[in-house]
């Protein structure tokens, strides 16, 4: 089934170079279930790994995922704790996978913010995946999207005091340049899983002109399938970016 839908989407038209997703849901999965919410982020590592194959498969450049937001440290240190020792976990146990399958892994983020195991393996995996080209995968952790635009703006003025950069130079460009995501293409596509028609403070400059996917499933039933519904229904959209149609 998720075999014929990678083959339509091929014919169908371009795929996305760049995915961006909100994975919610892991809470409200596992309360479904009578479960303790820490098994339900534990549950969507697995919707992570779905989502990686499915980029590699489809031949998405850039998969950006919205792990954990600046807003997410109020949440119980139980839960905290439990979420930083899934992302050690989840680069112990995928490291040598992604890197033997090409996929480059960056952390978008206050990584200070992080605790030492959690910021040597960020670290060690960013290193060890750098070679990577057939995916880049960023992980955001501790992000938080008017963070990242007030830091720009504060190493414009910087730069403007210094002498070094005539405010007359300053264009969207420029603002561009220096964010986390400068490396990468703006997204395309936006995907939320778990019905909540919200952006939550993510990628605020970057998602100007994505198309917006937001599905009842919640993140941890998120499989390649859709994945792959999400990106035939991007290609049936009728892109503008605010001109008409020829
Ligand atoms: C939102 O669900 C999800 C998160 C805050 C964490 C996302 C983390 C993972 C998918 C697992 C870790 C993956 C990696 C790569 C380290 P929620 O808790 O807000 O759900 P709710 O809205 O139903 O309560």
């Amino acid at each position: 089934m998720s075999d014929e839908l990678l083959q339509r989407l091929r014919v169908d038209g371009a795929v996305p170079a760049h995915i961006a997703i909100i994975m919610d849901g892991n809470g409200r999965w596992a309360k479904g279930r009578s479960l303790p919410r820490p098994l339900g982020h534990h549950a969507g590592m697995g919707a992570v790994r779905e989502v990686v194959q499915g980029c590699l498969e489809a031949e998405v450049a850039v998969l950006t995922l919205f792990a954990f937001s600046q807003e997410n440290w109020q949440r119980p240190p139980v839960e905290i704790e439990a979420l930083m020792g899934l992302l050690e976990e989840y680069i112990a146990r995928e490291a040598e996978e992604l890197r033997d399958r090409g996929v480059r892994v960056r952390i978008l983020g206050d990584l200070d913010r992080l605790g030492n195991g959690a910021r040597q393996a960020v670290e060690w995996v960013m290193r060890d995946t750098a070679g990577g080209t057939s995916l880049a995968l960023n992980l955001c952790i501790s992000y938080s999207s008017r963070a990242e635009i007030t830091r720009a703006a504060r190493r414009l003025a910087e730069e403007v005091a210094a002498g070094r950069l005539d405010p007359a130079e300053i264009d969207e460009a420029a603002i561009a340049r220096r964010l986390l995501t400068a490396a990468w293409p703006d997204p395309d596509l936006l995907i939320r899983t778990s019905g909540e028609m919200r952006i939550s403070n993510f990628l605020l400059w970057q998602l100007a002109y994505a198309e917006l996917y937001v599905t009842p499933v919640l993140w941890p039933d998120f499989t390649r399938r859709h994945l792959f519904e999400a990106i035939l229904e991007f290609q049936r959209r009728d892109r503008r970016f605010g001109r008409v149609t020829a």
